[in-house]
């Protein structure tokens, strides 16, 4: 990540960081019922069985309409301020989930301001981070998005750690060891008021502001983001990666007519193959089944009878965040392509390997470890490949004319995905089993294999407008 000499300014670091705070509440959200969710259910007087999986699920309702909605917020508003006031759906959401003042119904209505502030984050934070980044680095700062959305997800385990070894159903455990959940969201609290705060004194995005015609504005925050002698810098010959893509920016728009395509544009032909890959990846990433083990591992080491679960659960965790880490090195190396086929056929065979007691029955504890060793493998092929990808790869295949819509469309098709998997795995699991359900979660992981095969364009080292020739249906 070399910079200019003496270093970007700390300004971009610290507005980077800032933004980072949005994936970061977005992973503990998804993570923070993982080992929770019986003792809420047992505080609340819920059936974990029968509505445990809407207070998981009713997030991904709001984060669906976030994502959808954020698009157009952030065309108003600027992506930077919107990232903002996204964090006073978080504050709201976490105060109605850590006090629940009506019960249940208050749990669900705080899940679902905090699934809003998730959904939404999904888009801002991708879009404000590419925005305000030099183009040397911006490939490898995009990639934090996904591995501070697992550093949330991997907190929120940690933050369960109490729960460790305590059985809900276990008489004597007291009441404020019950309500430590209370606590797990209220220190929710703590990044989305440190996030308001921060984004007051950070930049808008150079890129909104020139586009809404705030010209002098736009020059203040890139003096701010790259130093006073920005104008110099994007001249620099390190540099010249940015004025070509600026270049391609502006041909790629002249050729295909300024402004922005309707919604029903993104449905013609001429989009159908980009649209295809841009709605297809998200969706088998969430087919995957990733989340099944985000939300439920602690219930399904359980089940498999491992004796610390939470444990289980913060190595699955920190398995996800150094594989992601990893990822961000290797996807310029081996290309999207190839990694994403070997994470979703490594993924696969885990699913399978744990599916195998299905057709041949293991003793207990054998399973207990078979089940952990292959959850922990299938953890690292997602980190590698199917956790990151599809976030670097939309926007590289999306044209700027149906960029914004079509982002949110697939980011909302992504979490609708989710949805599903939340709402009907514990279904799976009753009616299934664990070998069952994983085996549902393998076959669809192999059809990933082929879709990718088929389908999917490698874009590493090729120039935005290459890419894109590439996919565009032309109809002459
Ligand atoms: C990706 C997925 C999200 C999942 C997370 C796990 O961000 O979009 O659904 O929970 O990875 O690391």
């Amino acid at each position: 990540m070399a910079g200019p000499k003496g270093g970007y300014p700390a300004t971009l670091w610290c507005s980077v960081a800032a933004a980072l705070l949005g994936s970061l509440q977005f992973g503990y959200h998804m993570g923070v019922l993982n080992t929770s969710l019986w003792f809420v259910a047992l505080d609340l007087h819920f059936d974990y069985v029968k509505a445990g999986a809407f207070v998981v699920a009713v997030l991904m309702v709001g984060a669906s309409l976030g994502a959808l909605s954020a698009g157009q917020i952030a065309d108003a508003v600027g992506p930077g301020r919107a990232l903002m006031y996204n964090n006073l759906f978080n504050v709201a959401g976490c105060i109605l989930c850590a006090a629940t003042p009506l019960g249940y119904s208050s749990l669900l209505a705080g899940r679902f301001l905090t699934g809003i502030a998730a959904g939404a984050a999904s888009l801002y934070v991708p879009r404000y981070i590419a925005e305000i980044s030099p183009v040397r680095i911006r490939g490898g700062l995009s990639t934090l998005n996904q591995v501070f959305i697992c550093v949330g997800i991997l907190l929120a385990y940690v933050v369960g750690l109490p729960y460790s070894g305590k059985q809900p159903y276990d008489l004597h455990i007291g009441q404020s060891a019950v309500a430590w959940w209370r606590v797990m969201f209220g220190l929710a609290l703590i990044p989305a008021f440190v996030q308001l705060l921060a984004l007051a004194v950070c930049p808008e995005s150079p890129i909104w502001l020139e586009w809404v015609g705030k010209i002098d504005a736009a020059n203040q925050a890139r003096r701010r983001l790259l130093g006073a002698d920005f104008s110099q810098e994007l001249t620099h010959p390190d540099d010249a990666e940015q004025l070509i893509s600026e270049s391609e920016r502006v041909s790629e728009a002249v050729a295909e007519d300024v402004g922005e395509a309707s919604w029903s544009e993104l449905f013609s032909p001429r989009y159908r193959r980009i649209m295809m890959l841009a709605a297809g990846l998200p969706l088998l990433q969430q087919a995957s089944g990733i989340n099944t083990v985000i939300f439920y591992s602690s219930q399904v080491f359980e089940d498999a009878g491992l004796h610390q679960p939470v444990i289980g659960s913060i190595i699955m965790g920190g398995v996800n965040v150094v594989g992601t880490l990893l990822a961000a090195f290797l996807i310029d190396h081996f290309g999207r392509r190839p990694l994403l086929l070997f994470s979703h056929a490594g993924m696969g065979l885990c699913l399978l390997t744990i599916s195998i007691n299905v057709f041949v029955p293991v003793p207990p504890a054998v399973e207990a470890n078979i089940v952990l060793a292959a959850i922990l493998a299938y953890t690292l092929f997602f980190a590698l490949g199917v956790g990151p990808i599809p976030w670097v790869y939309l926007p590289e295949i999306l044209p700027d004319r149906i960029k914004g819509r079509a982002a949110a469309l697939c980011t909302c098709l992504n979490w609708v995905a989710n949805l599903v998997v939340g709402l009907t795995f514990p279904m799976m699991l009753r009616v299934l089993g664990l070998g069952g359900s994983y085996l549902v979660f393998a076959v669809l992981n192999l059809f990933a294999v082929g879709f990718v095969g088929m389908y999917m364009v490698e874009t590493k080292k090729r120039s935005l407008k290459h890419i894109q020739s590439l996919l565009l249906v032309h109809q002459d």
